[in-house]
Order: structure tokens, then sequence, then C-alpha cells
């Protein structure tokens, strides 16, 4: 009898620690630290319906998202790595924020206000992603904040002037509002002190089945694009802007991603390209919905950047250590990053991404989840 008090009573602190973790608010703990001993830390938001993401201050890493599917069971949609040392070890830039320019300038050089500034060609000949240590990469600091209808955090970083090559010091703030809507809204800004280029962008790769259950070759995709912008074979655009009509580009109505990849000439076979939204850039709005068949789950994007890189995890080769011990495989998961066009501080044609003394930069994505009707 004592020992089934006793059990009952363990049983009771279980659950209460389950609520606990269920329970709607922002909790932060420790995740880790870096070599340097450097905290890290984790942030999980959970909404009024027990959606619930974890988010840590190395690079502003989103590593779970657990969202409900259509008979309400919750799965984690997001790849990731199952702890800091494997963050560490390298991954293809899972959940984080990428900057301080995301994607690619070509061959690392840029002229700016009549000056010559090079970056690390850290992709071929190529710079990606902000370069060897770029957003993805620092340790952002975090701030919980109150929001009504969602949990909040802030994330700030200070990018001095220099930090990879890049002119001027760029204070950034990002910020995660998970809704009561089951919408992840990211709201970004920055100021700078010399004119630099920006582009901020979230590398969330999305398996909306579920982060370890294969491919996303039959999640159906629609993007809000009439035109791409096609590239060379190191993924620089060649400066022009074509028509996705009569191409395996052309998402305008809902596709499987996988039906047309085979047609898609480039190595690693795949998605990887820039498309020029519809619509006008500044204001929010519908980009892409995204729809898994079995489990019903949706994902809307909104944006007001004017491209969108969309890219199928090609480069995934099995090799990658994921979350539970998973080797994400190619296509294992897909991006749907908001920015700016690749390689725009080289392009006279693209919209700028100059930052200039005084202005501000400000960037709105959502993705806002839901089931198929
Ligand atoms: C790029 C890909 C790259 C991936 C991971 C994407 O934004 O377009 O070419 O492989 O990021 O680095």
């Amino acid at each position: 009898m004592r020992n089934l008090l006793a059990l009952s009573v363990v049983a009771l602190f279980a659950l209460s620690a389950l609520a606990q973790e269920n329970k709607e608010g922002v909790t932060k703990k420790k995740y880790g630290n870096m070599p340097d001993a450097t905290q890290v830390d984790e942030y999980t938001l959970t909404n009024k319906n027990g959606m619930t993401m974890k988010v840590i201050t190395l690079g502003g890493i989103v590593t779970e998202m657990h969202v409900p599917d259509k008979d309400g069971k919750f799965a984690d949609v997001c790849l990731g790595c199952s702890n800091l040392a494997e963050y560490l070890e390298g991954h293809p830039y899972f959940g984080a924020i990428t900057g301080r320019v995301a994607n690619r300038i070509a061959k690392g050089k840029f002229t700016l206000g009549g000056k010559e500034y090079t970056l690390a060609t850290n992709n071929g000949p190529n710079h990606l992603h902000g370069g060897k240590i770029g957003f993805d990469k620092v340790i952002w600091t975090g701030t919980i904040y109150r929001t009504e209808g969602a949990q909040s955090l802030m994330l700030q970083y200070r990018s001095k002037d220099g930090e990879e090559g890049y002119p001027g010091n760029l204070s950034v703030t990002v910020r995660y509002i998970l809704t009561d809507k089951n919408e992840w809204r990211i709201e970004y800004s920055a100021t700078t002190d010399k004119a630099t280029p920006i582009n901020l962008t979230q590398h969330a790769y999305f398996n909306l089945a579920g982060h370890s259950s294969g491919t996303i070759l039959d999640h159906q995709v629609k993007i809000n694009a009439d035109k791409y912008t096609p590239t060379d074979d190191t993924l620089i655009p060649t400066g022009k802007i074509e028509p996705v009509k009569g191409t395996p580009n052309d998402f305008t109505t809902p596709t499987a991603i996988g039906k047309r990849i085979k047609d898609i000439k480039a190595d690693p076979q795949g998605y990887d390209l820039n498309f020029v939204l519809n619509g006008k850039a500044g204001e929010l709005r519908e980009i892409a919905v995204v729809t898994e068949p079995k489990s019903g789950r949706v994902m809307k994007v909104s944006t007001t950047e004017p491209g969108v890189q969309f890219y199928t995890g090609n480069f995934l080769d099995g090799k990658q250590k994921g979350k539970g011990g998973v080797k994400y495989s190619q296509y294992g998961g897909f991006c749907l990053e908001t920015q700016h066009y690749p390689d725009s501080i080289n392009q006279k044609g693209f919209p700028s991404v100059v930052l200039e003394p005084g202005k501000k930069y400000m960037h709105t994505t959502v993705y806002s989840f839901g089931v198929a009707k």
C-alpha cells in the first residue's frame, strides 16, 4: 500500500513536470558551453495550443518545432542536431539565422562607395551565408518579452566593423514570435554606421511529416512566383530574370516536389534557386503554401522580401548526424529562405541589399501552420 502511494506520488510529479513543460509561456535553460566557455542558452516557446519551438542562442538556431497534424498529433517538423557538440562539429545551417549576407556573393568580392571588399570564399569560388563565422555561428543575446496572444523571444547581435570582411558596425535584432494562431513570425531589423550589404534569412529545413520521416518529394508546393533567377554552375545568378512557365520551376499551381526534380540539370540534382516573388516587396504577402499529404500539415509562408531561395536538401547525403541518431538523406528536408536575390551586391538589375547609416533594415516573414481542409 505504502509502495503504491509512493509510486502515485512519483507519477503525479512526473505528470506535473510534463504539464509544466507543455505550459504556455517561454522558459530558459542552459544548453551548453562553447569551447571558449561562453554559455549557450535554450529557450522553449509554447503557445496556448501546445505548439512548441526550441531556440538556442548559438546562431538563433531553431532546434525543434512541434506542430499538430490533422488528428492533433504533434511531430517535430524541423531538421537539426541532437546537442551542442553536434552543432559545433558542423551542419548545413540547420534552423539558423544566416547573414550578414545570406546566400552567395560571387568570388567573395564587391565594391561599395568606390572601395573593393574581399570576403571569405567558403563555397567553391564564392562566399556563402556570411563567411567562415557567419551569423549562424555566433552567440546571440536572448530576451523574453511580453506580447498579446503570442510567446516572444528577441535575439540580438552586434557585428563589428570588419567582421568577416564586411564594413560597418551592424546592430541586428531578430524577433521570434510564436502566436496562438500557430504562426512563427520572424521580425528582422538592423542599423549600421557605414554602408553595408545585408541580407538576413532563416535557414530552417522543414519536413512536414516529421524531421526523420524520409524525403519531402511528395510534399505539394505552391510558390507565387512567375519568374526566377537562373544561375551558372556555381549557383551565381546570370543576371537574367526568366519565366518559370515551361520549366521544372513552375510552382504556380500546387505540384509535388519530386514530380519534375529529375528534369533539373544540376549536380546534385534538386531545387536550389531563387524565385522572384509576385506582389510588392515591402508588403507582407503570402508567397508559398506547402502541404504534406499524409499528415495533412500545411505550412503557408508570407514575407516582405522580394525573393525566396527554394532548396530541397540536395547536398544532404546520409552522413549528417541528426536528432536522435537520424542520418538525414538527400531531400530529407526543404527550405524556403525568404530574402533578396543571391549576389545582389554585384547585380545592377536586382533590388539593392545596401543599408545606409541612418536607415533601418526591416524584414518580416511568417511561417504559418495548419492542416488541409
Ligand atoms: C543554398 C544551398 C546550400 C544550402 C546549405 C542554401 O541556402 O542555396 O546551395 O547548399 O543553403 O548551405
